[in-house]
């Protein structure tokens, strides 16, 4: 059967107190509406409306071509929303799926099961129930004799009595197409809040002999809705773990979930060790048997297998196999290791490939330069990329070997199996197979040490006692 999505995505999210549009919040990493989105996708939804008004263009360059539009220009209900989708969907026969934006964590299965349901069941309506302990806020839902759906009373016009009711709207539904645009016409404003309503079509399908059933969660988190910040550090917390568990069930050692944060697009391989404090953001991808963390912030970057990063940032960076990063390192965008390379403690690499087993072991600054294989790059290298104008670059050809503390001046470059003396300050490219030495000329004078320290010694005790006397003479 027909399977149409439409996601309620207007309103601005007053209680957010916020510039950004509510439902364009991101819940690890991504937009609340499309965690929505995406889970109708996932329980097979065709056809999808999402009803935009405030910050329309903004949720639609969020969702992008996925799904169609429609406008809201005013506010005016959840059910008068769902009719901005009626010149769209009216003409068709099937189930009609309606999610609200601000819901993110309604899962495929859920969706799947609650679809199935419906269309076994012959209801006109089905809406997903669950039962809180603190309902306030939540519409209630008033059950029928037989088990099933009565109606909805939202908080505002409830009695003392139905206020006590604990079992609540979750805010998702799948109705008969047909007959949801058919109640919905007769959906008034005459309520507390004087707004069109959506949960009103529950009793005008009762009174007009249809049935209305519920699907209970197993999962309460499913049913959060995110009202202002205090719900959206809940939502992210809940899906946080969530994404975690998944995670740790496709083989991944995670050692202390609560303090791992990993974004809903990340994908990592079996074997792979998580250690706390790690932050994996964007399109981060990880290989397999890798150890990642404690307390390292990744976005957008790909770690191949069985490498690892420890107390370091990456952004826009590439990790081939088996290097390993940090502690303390800062990959920059650009920065691509090959394999078995090592870039240890106090190293920003930046716009810069380092070829396969090559080290950068520490303090040093690559950027803007391209590093052959089996280079070693000795502690306080700095390719000066940048003379405040341009960045120039600087190539490193195999197994040349840089001494510590050398500038090497860019542009420039060093030859294969070069030797850069420690020390030096290289300003012409070095031919392959040559040594460079850029520094001045030591020399030593003799015993100069002792008659230095001596000299000193002299002038400090005579400035003492010459304190001493003055004292002594306004005293008497
Ligand atoms: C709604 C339900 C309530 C349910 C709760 C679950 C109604 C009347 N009430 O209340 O029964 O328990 O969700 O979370 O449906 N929106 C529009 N246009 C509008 C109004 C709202 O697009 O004119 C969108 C909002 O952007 C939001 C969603 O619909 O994403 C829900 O609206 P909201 O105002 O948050 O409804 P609740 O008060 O939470
Ligand atoms: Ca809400």
């Amino acid at each position: 059967m027909n399977v149409m999505g439409i996601v309620l995505a207007a309103g601005m999210g007053k209680r957010m107190k916020s510039k950004l549009y509510k439902v364009l919040h991101p819940v690890c990493g991504k937009p609340m509406v499309r965690h929505v989105v995406d889970t109708l996708n996932a329980a097979g939804v065709g056809r999808k409306v999402i009803v935009v008004g405030h910050g329309a263009e903004a949720v639609q360059a969020a969702l992008g071509n996925g799904a169609e539009y429609a406008m809201q220009e005013q506010q005016l209900g959840t059910g008068h929303a769902v009719r901005m989708a009626e010149s769209l969907l009216s003409g068709e026969e099937g189930i009609t799926v309606v999610v609200y934006g601000d819901t993110p964590l309604i899962t495929p299965e859920t969706l799947t099961n609650m679809i199935e349901l419906h269309r076994t069941s012959g209801a006109a309506a089905t809406l997903l129930v669950a039962r809180f302990d603190d309902p306030t806020g939540l519409g209630r839902i008033i059950g029928a004799e037989d088990g099933t759906v009565e109606c909805i009373v939202e908080e505002k016009d409830c009695s003392a009595e139905q206020r006590s009711i604990k079992d609540i709207n979750a805010g998702t539904y799948c109705f008969d197409n047909k007959k949801l645009f058919a109640a919905l016409a007769q959906v008034t404003n005459n309520n507390a809040q004087n707004e069109y309503y959506l949960t009103d079509v529950i009793s005008i399908m009762r009174s007009a002999g249809e049935k209305v059933q519920g699907y209970r969660t197993k999962d309460n988190s499913e049913a959060l809705g995110v009202n202002d910040r205090v719900a959206l550090s809940e939502a992210e917390q809940l899906m946080r773990l969530r994404i975690n568990r998944s995670h740790m069930t496709n083989g991944v050692t995670i050692i202390d979930p609560a303090a791992t944060y990993i974004e809903a697009g990340v994908a990592i391989g079996a074997d792979t060790v998580i250690y706390p404090g790690t932050v994996l953001r964007g399109a981060t991808s990880i290989g397999s048997d890798c150890v990642i963390g404690p307390n390292s912030e990744i976005a957008d970057s790909s770690i191949a297998n069985g490498a690892s990063v420890k107390q370091s940032v990456l952004n826009c960076a590439v990790v081939g196999p088996r290097a390993s990063v940090g502690p303390f390192a800062h990959l920059r965008p650009g920065a691509r290791l090959g394999e078995d390379v090592k870039v240890g403690d106090f190293v920003e690499i930046k716009n810069a490939v380092i070829d396969n087993g090559s080290k950068v072991p520490h303090l040093a600054y690559v950027g803007d330069a391209k590093v052959g294989k089996n280079v070693n790059l000795g502690c306080g290298t700095i390719t000066v990329n940048y003379d405040g104008f341009d960045k120039h670059e600087t190539v490193i050809e195999d197994e040349a070997f840089v001494g510590s503390n050398s500038n090497l001046i860019a542009p420039v470059r060093i030859g294969k199996g070069a030797y850069v003396v420690a020390g030096s300050t290289i300003t012409k490219d070095v031919p392959a197979d040559d040594l460079a030495i850029a520094r001045e000329r030591q020399s030593n004078k003799p015993g100069y040490a002792r008659m230095l320290k001596e000299r000193l010694k002299k002038a400090k005790e005579s400035a003492r006692s010459d304190n001493a006397k003055r004292s002594e003479s306004t005293d008497a």
